[in-house]
C-alpha cells in the first residue's frame, strides 16, 4: 500500500508502507523530512507526530494513554494528531495522507 506524507513545506512523499511496518519506520525509511523518531518507536519522543487525514480517523486504532500522554507535549495537538510510530500499516489504510507538523524538521 501507498501512505502520502505532507511535508511541513507542504510538498507531497507518496511511499510504499508494507503491511505491519509503522509509519514512523516508513517515513524514516524514505527520507521524508519532517519526522524524527527519535525514541525508536517506543512511544516516548513524540517527535514522530503527525496530523492523520480525518476520513481514516475511525481506521486507526486509538490512542493508547503513554500516546496521549506523549502527545500532551506537542506544541500545536489536534484531534487528528497521533504519533506515527504507533500506527502498523494495514491494506485499509492504502491513500493514507499525513501532514506533518513544522516542529520537527
Ligand atoms: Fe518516539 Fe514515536 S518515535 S514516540
Amino acid at each position: 500500500p501507498t501512505v502520502v506524507f505532507i511535508d511541513p513545506q507542504g510538498a507531497e512523499h507518496a511511499v510504499e508502507a508494507p503491511v505491519g511496518r509503522s509509519l514512523m519506520q516508513v517515513a524514516v525509511d524514505h527520507g521524508v523530512p519532517g519526522i524524527l523518531g527519535d525514541c525508536g518507536g517506543a512511544c516516548s519522543c513524540a517527535t514522530c507526530h503527525g496530523y492523520v487525514d480525518p476520513a481514516f480517523l475511525p481506521l486507526l486504532p486509538a490512542r493508547t494513554e503513554t500516546e496521549t500522554f506523549m502527545l500532551e507535549g506537542v506544541p500545536d495537538l489536534r484531534e487528528t494528531s497521533r504519533l506515527c510510530c504507533q500506527i502498523r500499516m494495514q491494506a485499509e489504510l492504502e491513500g493514507l495522507r499525513v501532514q506533518l507538523p513544522d516542529e520537527q524538521v
